[in-house]
This record gives C-alpha cells, sequence and structure tokens, in this order.
C-alpha cells in the first residue's frame, strides 16, 4: 500500500463521515473531475485529501489553485506536497469569507470531492450557493457520488439541487475503474437568480 493510501485509510478510521472513503480516487475520475479546469484558470478544489485530483489539477498549470480541506493533517500533507496550491484549512461551508479572505472573488472551475451524500441539506445547500456565486458565468463546477449511494436521500438532493443552482448539468457515465465506482456530474451556467440555499 503506498504512502498517501495509507494516510487516507488512517483519516478515513479517524472521521468516516467526513473523509467518506477507504482509499483515495484513482486515477480516472481525477482526470474526468479535473477536466472541469480550463488551462491557465483559476481552481478552487473543494476536500483534496491526500491530494489524488490536486495531482491532475496541477497538470491543467492553474493559474491559481486554491484548496479547501477541514482536516489539518490532511490540508498540511497537501501544501507540503503541493507549495505552489493555496491551502486553507476550512469547512467549505465557510467558502464565502475564505474566497474573500483570498481576494478571489470568481473562480473558473471548482472541483469537489465533498462527501454530499453524508450532510445534512441545509449544510449541502449553503456550500452549493457558494459554489454558484464563487463561479464565473463560463464557469465549471464538478463533483461526485458513488453509485452503491445513489439512493440515499441526500445523494438524491444533489442532482437537483445542481439543477437549482446551474442552468445545464450533465451525468457522466459510471467511472467503473474508481474503487467505489462514482458519476461525476458537471455543472455550468450558475443562474444568477436562483439561490440554492
Ligand atoms: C472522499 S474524500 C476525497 C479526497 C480526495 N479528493 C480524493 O478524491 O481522493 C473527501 C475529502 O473531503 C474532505 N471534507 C469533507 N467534508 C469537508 C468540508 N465540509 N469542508 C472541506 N473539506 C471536507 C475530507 O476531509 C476528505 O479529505
Amino acid at each position: 500500500m503506498s504512502h498517501d493510501a495509507r494516510v487516507f485509510l488512517r483519516e478515513f478510521l479517524r472521521d468516516p463521515a467526513r473523509v467518506a472513503a477507504v482509499a483515495p480516487s484513482g486515477r480516472r475520475l481525477s482526470q474526468v473531475l479535473a477536466g472541469a479546469v480550463p488551462r491557465r484558470g483559476v481552481a478552487l478544489e473543494l476536500g483534496p485529501g491526500t491530494g489524488a485530483v490536486t495531482d491532475h489539477i496541477r497538470h491543467r498549470e492553474p493559474r491559481r489553485h486554491l484548496a479547501v480541506e477541514v482536516n489539518p493533517r490532511l490540508a498540511r500533507l497537501v501544501a507540503r506536497q503541493w507549495p505552489d496550491v493555496e491551502v486553507v484549512c476550512a469547512d467549505a461551508a465557510e467558502l464565502g469569507p475564505v474566497l474573500d479572505a483570498w481576494g478571489a472573488a470568481r473562480v473558473d472551475a471548482v472541483v469537489s470531492s465533498l462527501p454530499w451524500a453524508l450532510m445534512p441539506e441545509a449544510q449541502q445547500r449553503t456550500i452549493m450557493t457558494a459554489v454558484q456565486a464563487a463561479l464565473t458565468d463560463d464557469g465549471c463546477f464538478t463533483t461526485y457520488a458513488y453509485v452503491h449511494a445513489l439512493w440515499m436521500p441526500p445523494a438524491r438532493r444533489l442532482p437537483r439541487l445542481l439543477r437549482t443552482a446551474f442552468t445545464h448539468v450533465a451525468v457522466s457515465p459510471v467511472v467503473w475503474a474508481n474503487v467505489p465506482p462514482a458519476v461525476v456530474y458537471r455543472a455550468r451556467a450558475p443562474r444568477r437568480d436562483v439561490r440554492a440555499d
């Protein structure tokens, strides 16, 4: 087992409700998620964990790469491994003030690994509204859901919330190569007249 996989598993055992998976995202899932980031754009990553998706976002050579991670050990790990990533240890529900502090009013892409299926509705709505507000008009938001948990009410709420907050929402084919298999939601054109919260 790699060092990152060991760290990930240890953090899952410490905080299963937030880490939400026993292993980091695989290469294919990470590539699809990072595909939202335009070359040299400003990227905001939510929940980088041990950096599986971070690494693929770096391949897009973002002009700025901001990351919000609630777990202090994982936030330190990402900051150490990718010194060019601006990491803040905070809850994504605090995204508005975090972006203000960064002086990054709008970003070109938001790439989220947050465990929506384990979040209460109020938290989902707060984060979705902050993501919606953070994106430029032609920005893109990608996030994923594990197939085995799609039946859970909070997971079923996610596509509904996305359609409230964005004009265009697409769902990828199942990424079977990931453990566990997942689908990626890709949302564009944030609505400016409707808030998700
Ligand atoms: C399923 S893991 C994904 C990690 C990594 N991006 C990957 O794909 O391998 C979810 C990550 O989101 C973080 N996280 C969970 N809830 C969060 C929140 N409310 N705000 C910020 N980060 C959060 C967890 O600590 C964990 O690192």
